[in-house]
């Protein structure tokens, strides 16, 4: 099969597509033909050395969530059948024309959606659901920030949020992103490079401040969330793009009784990861079988032009999801 490999760490022109063997599958998973598969900003930390992959998936072929056609079935996976088109979780390995996953980390692809989009859903839908509504317990009437609205991560935030009940804040790098969030449903997005986002949230909620955050920045954003946060508030976060080091006020934490938190989706167990897919599936394949979430695709390119695709993504122009396709 062809892939797309890391030839060493490096900037983009390191991917390259090589001919490797189809890999092998366990009798917990499935073979899948993968039409397209999401790119996602952990795979350009890969790509650059900082992320390595766990063990047990292809070391050079980056990719965390493909759809396509499942061509093998494990003998214990009663779900799937040959033939049945899916979209799913990987650990690794994903920017290749063949994949093999478990079987519970498998979801139908919506329908009336293509592969791109389907292949458009997992890494960000998974992501959000495990840190915005179990580790922030987000309610229904509650308010949440998400740092980054216009990423992948972002617009599927906001979506999933907005139809559980929200009211959703972002964060967002221009007019034009905070545009397209609230396009998307954001109640309000603040472009941070023209407004500070804690004086303008303070306003904006009569001193109240924030539920739950989801916050991939880190660095100095820290202090200045725990202080937008509202008393009893959560911190979930899942990326540190401006650094992991910072200060913080540890009274604050007791004055309002914070919770910070954080994960990271890619080393959980096959299990976890089982149990996400079928709270995903009984709580938002729905909305996305009716229209109500939609998939959010700025730019599908070649497998062949993956060096591209992730250049794109790091020069943050996108809004949305950036997808390889392996069928042009
Ligand atoms: N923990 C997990 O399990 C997990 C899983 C998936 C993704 N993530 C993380 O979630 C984040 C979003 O992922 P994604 O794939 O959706 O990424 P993405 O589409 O590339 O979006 C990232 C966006 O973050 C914004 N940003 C804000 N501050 C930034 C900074 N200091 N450096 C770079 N960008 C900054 C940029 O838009 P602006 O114009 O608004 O600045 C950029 O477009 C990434 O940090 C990723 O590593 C974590």
């Amino acid at each position: 099969m062809k892939a797309v490999i890391i030839t060493q760490p490096g900037p983009p022109g390191v991917l390259q597509i090589a001919e490797r063997p189809i890999p092998g599958f366990t009798a917990d998973e499935v073979l899948i033909k993968v039409a397209a598969a999401g790119v996602n900003r952990p795979d350009v930390a890969q790509r650059k050395g900082h992320y390595p992959p766990p063990a047990g998936v292809p070391q050079d072929i980056p990719g965390l969530e493909i759809a396509g056609t499942i061509t093998q079935v494990g003998g214990n996976v009663t779900r799937w059948k040959v033939g049945d088109k899916v979209c799913a979780l990987v650990a690794g390995g994903g920017y290749a024309e063949y994949c093999n996953v478990p079987g519970g980390q498998c979801l139908p692809v919506p329908p009336n959606f293509t592969f791109i989009e389907g292949a458009s859903l997992p890494e960000t839908f998974f992501t959000v659901w495990s840190n915005v509504f179990d580790r922030g317990r987000l309610q229904p009437g509650e308010t949440l920030l998400i740092h980054g609205g216009s990423s992948g991560i972002g617009v599927a935030g906001i979506q999933m949020a907005k139809a559980m009940g929200s009211k959703v804040y972002v964060t967002a790098g221009s007019d034009e992103k905070c545009r397209i969030c609230k396009e998307l449903g954001a109640d309000i997005a603040i472009n941070y490079k023209t407004a500070d986002f804690v004086n303008a949230i303070d306003h904006l909620t009569n001193g109240k401040g924030i539920d739950v955050i989801l916050d991939m920045v880190g660095g100095s954003y820290t202090p200045r969330n725990l202080q937008v946060l509202a008393d009893d508030g959560r911190l979930v976060m899942i990326n540190m793009m401006e650094g992991k080091d910072t200060q913080i006020d540890l009274s604050v934490i007791l004055r309002k009784r914070l919770t910070i938190t954080g994960s990271a989706l890619r080393p959980r167990s096959v299990a976890f990861k089982n149990d996400v897919a079928a709270s995903l599936e009984k709580n938002i394949w729905p909305l996305l079988a009716s229209g109500r979430i939609k998939p959010v695709i700025n730019a599908i390119f070649p497998a062949s032009r993956a060096a591209e695709a992730h250049a794109l993504m790091e020069s943050s122009q996108h809004t949305g999801k950036i997808i390889l396709s392996f069928e042009v």
